[in-house]
Parts: structure tokens; C-alpha cells; sequence
């Protein structure tokens, strides 16, 4: 298949488009910036075709026309990531007009194949029992949590008029070769460079790369609309920590905090940034989700597609001695897994 793709500059989209290629499809990428298109998958080995590249923006109907024009397949993992107030209205139109334009215009031409990047976080609410597909949509507290639920109805009304998109709904996603450092990478970053803290609940995850199978196995289906968590392992933030342990074999440093006093930390967060407007993720939300996260599970993804998550062990490895490879770690951070 000939797919256009939002978002294949980011973490979960760049994987994407390696796993596509790979499987003999070809791409035609929208992306706002065509150098970074080089940046990324150069290194790699991974040459895209200068007349492969789109310059343009998720926001503008021509660019994502022009995009669109000859494929027979989309998939938009394209989002504004952004925890800054000021930003807020910017997340939120771009989220929406993006599903409008990429999703609703893939519908309009009678696209077979259109796969949508959710994010497990839509069906959570504080105090919540373990998510599942048939949950209600929460409302989230973030605008960017509110414009995954919105995009969320969005796509779901779509779904019930027949539309063939295949969703995938992933927790924290967390991998090697990260173009940025995407949320949950950026978190396993945190635990190295700053204090750990062990709490309540704990990190569920899933590896960059199932992702990136599971949705090229909804890029092939045969047809139809379809759902399905990318949920891997979920570990509590002690079993989180042993496990940063046993890879890197040092003894990383943690102290207990109770979930109370961290989501006090997000209220806090959250009032700070009328003064102060930091990007950093230290919100309501984001302190929700790390002290009382109740797991998702991605067991019907595997029985029904064949996607195996891997283990935590191994995700880890790989994403530390990532981190160290490229230069955001020291050495001294990452033990073993320096120069293996
Ligand atoms: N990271 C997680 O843990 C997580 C968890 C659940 C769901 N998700 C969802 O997974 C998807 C991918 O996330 P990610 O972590 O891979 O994010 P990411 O690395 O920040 O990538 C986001 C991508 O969207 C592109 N983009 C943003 N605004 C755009 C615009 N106006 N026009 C065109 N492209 C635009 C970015 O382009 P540039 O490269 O030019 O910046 C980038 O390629 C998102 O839908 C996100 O909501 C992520």
C-alpha cells in the first residue's frame, strides 16, 4: 500500500514508518520539517525520497490534500505534545482540526485502511477499575488529554458510520531511537538524572517497537473498523526501579512518597503555571496517571493480531543504553550497559 502518514518524525511515527517499509509498503510523509526528515532516518540507513516528503502542517487542507493525493491508505500519529497554559487553545484546535482534515479527509475519499494513534489515557479517570475499550471516554483535566478525548468522539462517530479506521490505544511509550524525548522516555530519562521516587500504583508501558507492529497488522487488516490496546508490561514503581536495576546493574536512587502527596504536587503544578509557564508534565493529570494508574491489558491485541509485548527487561536495556548512546546519559548513569 501507498500510505500517507502524519507524525513520521516523532517517536511512535518514525518506528511506524520503519516497520512499513520494511513490510514492502511504500510512504509519503507529511511533516513540517523536511531536514528533520534527514536527521531521523538517515542515520538509520533509511533514505526518504525528497518527492516522498511533504512540507506542510496538519492545520492546513491543502498540504494534507496534496499529501493524501494517490495514496490508498493514512495513518496519523501527528499530535501537539505540549503541557505549557499558553498553548493550551493551540493543542486543542490542532488536535481537533488535524483528526478533521487527516482522519475525516481519508474518510471523505473512501480511503480502505486509515489507523489513528489514541492513547490508553482516554478511558481513564481517577479511581478507575483496569481499562478497557468499552469504558466511557474520560474528559481529562490537560488540554492535550481533553483533545485525545475529543479527537476520541471524533473518530468513534466516524467508526459507527462505517468508516474503516483501525485504532491503537498505547500507554507510556518508551523505546530506543527517539526523535525528541517523548513523555514516557523523557520519564525514564527523569528517574537517572533526578531523584526516584516509588509510589502507589505504578508504569505501564509498551515498547516502541510492538507499537509499530501492531499498527502495521491494523494498516493489513482485511477491512472494517477497529480498536485495540498497545499495553504492555505494568509494573509497580518498586518493580519499575528493580528492574532499571538488574539492566544496569547499579542501585538506582529512590525514596517513597505516598500518591497523596503527589498529586498534591500536580494541583500544585497546575496553579504554578499561571505564573510560571514550564513544559515540564507536572500536572494534575500526569500525577494521576503515575499513583493510580489501574493497568490496561493488551492480551485480545495479541490472541487476536499476534502482537507480542515484550518484557519489560528488555525494553529497558534497550532504552537505557539508547539514552547513553546518545549523549543524554553518562556512562555513570547507565553501568553496564555503557559500551555493550
Ligand atoms: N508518547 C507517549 O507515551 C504516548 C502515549 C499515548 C499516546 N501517544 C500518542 O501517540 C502519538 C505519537 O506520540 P509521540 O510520543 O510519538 O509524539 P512525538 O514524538 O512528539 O511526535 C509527534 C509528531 O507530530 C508531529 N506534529 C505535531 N504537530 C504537528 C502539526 N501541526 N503538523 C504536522 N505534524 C505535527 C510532530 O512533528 P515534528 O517532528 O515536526 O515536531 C511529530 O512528528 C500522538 O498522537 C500521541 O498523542 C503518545
Amino acid at each position: 500500500m501507498r500510505v500517507m502518514m502524519t507524525g513520521g518524525t516523532g517517536f511512535a511515527g518514525s518506528h511506524t514508518v520503519r516497520r512499513y517499509l520494511e513490510a514492502g509498503h511504500s510512504v509519503r510523509l507529511l511533516v513540517r520539517d523536511r531536514e528533520k526528515v534527514r536527521r531521523v532516518f538517515d542515520p538509520q540507513g533509511m533514505a526518504i525520497p525528497e518527492r516522498d516528503v511533504i512540507v506542510g502542517d496538519i492545520t492546513d487542507a491543502g498540504s494534507v490534500e496534496r499529501a493524501m493525493e494517490g495514496c490508498d491508505a493514512v495513518f496519523h500519529g501527528a499530535a501537539l505534545v505540549e503541557m505549557k497554559r499558553k498553548l493550551a487553545q493551540k493543542v486543542l484546535d490542532t488536535n481537533r482540526r488535524g483528526v478533521e482534515l487527516v482522519v475525516g479527509g481519508a474518510v471523505k475519499r473512501g480511503l480502505p485502511s486509515i489507523v489513528y494513534v489514541s492513547s490508553a489515557s482516554v478511558f481513564f479517570e481517577p479511581g478507575c477499575p483496569p481499562l478497557h475499550l468499552d469504558m466511557p471516554i474520560a474528559k481529562g483535566t490537560t488540554a492535550y488529554a481533553q483533545s485525545k478525548s475529543q479527537a476520541e468522539h471524533a473518530i468513534r462517530a466516524l467508526q459507527e458510520e462505517g468508516a474503516p479506521i483501525r485504532v491503537s490505544y498505547p500507554t507510556g511509550i518508551v523505546g530506543p531511537d527517539d526523535p525528541g524525548l517523548s513523555d514516557a522516555n523523557q520519564a525514564v530519562y527523569t528517574f537517572f538524572k533526578q531523584t526516584g521516587v516509588t509510589t502507589s500504583s505504578g508504569f505501564q508501558i509498551v515498547d516502541v517497537r510492538d507499537l509499530a507492529e501492531l499498527h502495521l497488522r491494523l494498516l493489513e487488516l482485511e477491512d472494517g473498523a477497529a480498536r485495540y490496546m498497545a499495553a504492555g508490561p505494568m509494573l509497580s514503581w518498586a518493580e519499575t526501579y528493580r528492574v532499571l536495576d538488574e539492566v544496569t546493574g547499579k542501585w538506582l536512587f529512590r525514596f517513597p512518597m505516598p500518591g497523596f502527596a503527589f498529586r498534591a504536587l500536580g494541583h500544585v503544578g497546575d496553579w504554578i503555571k499561571h505564573v510560571w509557564d514550564f513544559s515540564f508534565p507536572l500536572t494534575r493529570d500526569a500525577m494521576e496517571y503515575a499513583t493510580r494508574w489501574p493497568g490496561a491489558s493488551g492480551e485480545r491485541t495479541t490472541r487476536e493480531l499476534g502482537v507480542h509485548f515484550r518484557s519489560a527487561h528488555e525494553t529497558y536495556a534497550d532504552t537505557v543504553r539508547w539514552l547513553y548512546e546518545a549523549g543524554h546519559l553518562r556512562a555513570r548513569h547507565v553501568g553496564r550497559l555503557a559500551g555493550k
